[in-house]
C-alpha cells in the first residue's frame, strides 16, 4: 500500500493558514488533515466548516476532516458542503446505527467515511461499523492538542486492526520519523502529522522521512 502523509493544520499558523497549506502541498504532502474540536469531546476549540470552505479554495489536496466533536451527526452535512473529501467521526461520540446511516450518505456524496477511536477505546467498539467505513483513524495520543508523545501501545492496536481490516488505516498523534517506521510496519498507510512537519526546518525532508519511515 502506498503511504500517504496527511499534514495536520493544527500545527499551522492560523493567520497564515493558506500559505502554510500551500507550503506543505508543494513539499509533497498527500492530504491536508483538518482538526475540528468543540471544547466538549476534547478540551480545546479549533475551527468549523467556514475555515474548511476557505481551505478548499487554496489547495488541490484532499481535505481529511477529523471531527473531535460531540453530536457529529448534527454537523457532518455542513462539513460536506464546505468541501471535505474525507470525514472522520469518533466512535465515542455516536452510536453504531447512526454512524452507519451517515456513512452510507457520505458514500452517495462521494466523501470517504472514517471512524476513529481514542487510545483507551477497545477495537471491539468499532467492529460493528467496519464494513461501512473507507478508513479507520487510530489515535496514538489522546485527542485535543498537537505535540504530544506517541503512545507505544498503539502499534499493537494497529497490528490487530490490520489483521481484520483491509481498508486504509490512518494514525494520528506523535508521528515523527521514528514512530512512522513502527506504525507503517504494523500496517498503517496514512500518517497524520502536525508538529513534526510544521516544526521542521526542511518540510519536504520531514514529509519524506515520515513516508519512508527513516
Ligand atoms: C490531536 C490531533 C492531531 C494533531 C497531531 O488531537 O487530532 O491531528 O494535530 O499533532 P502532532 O503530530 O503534533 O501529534
Ligand atoms: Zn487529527
Amino acid at each position: 500500500m502506498r503511504i500517504k502523509v496527511a499534514a495536520s493544520s493544527l500545527s499551522a499558523d492560523c493567520i497564515c493558514l493558506a500559505d502554510d497549506v500551500k507550503r506543505v502541498e508543494n513539499a509533497g504532502a498527500d492530504l491536508i488533515h483538518v482538526d475540528v474540536m468543540d471544547g466538549h469531546f476534547v478540551p480545546n476549540i479549533t475551527i468549523g466548516p467556514l475555515v474548511v470552505r476557505s481551505l478548499r479554495k487554496v489547495t488541490k489536496l484532499p481535505l481529511d476532516v477529523h471531527l473531535m466533536i460531540e453530536n457529529p451527526d448534527k454537523y457532518v452535512q455542513g462539513f460536506v458542503e464546505a468541501g471535505s473529501d474525507m470525514i472522520t467521526m469518533h466512535i465515542e461520540t455516536i452510536d453504531a446505527d447512526n454512524f452507519i446511516k451517515i456513512s452510507k450518505d457520505l458514500k452517495i456524496k462521494k466523501v470517504l467515511a472514517g471512524v476513529s477511536l481514542n487510545p483507551d477505546t477497545d477495537l471491539e467498539k468499532i467492529k460493528p461499523v467496519l464494513s461501512d467505513v473507507d478508513f479507520v483513524l487510530v489515535m496514538s495520543v489522546f485527542p485535543g492538542f498537537g505535540g504530544q508523545e506517541f503512545i507505544p501501545e498503539s502499534v499493537e492496536k494497529i497490528k490487530q486492526l490490520r489483521s481484520i481490516f483491509k481498508g486504509d488505516i490512518s494514525v494520528d498523534g506523535g508521528i515523527n520519523d521514528k514512530t512512522a517506521k513502527q506504525v507503517i510496519a504494523a500496517g498503517a498507510n496514512i500518517l497524520a502529522a502536525g508538529s513534526y512537519i510544521f516544526g521542521a526546518k526542511d518540510v519536504k525532508q520531514a514529509i519524506e522521512r515520515i513516508r519512508h519511515g527513516n
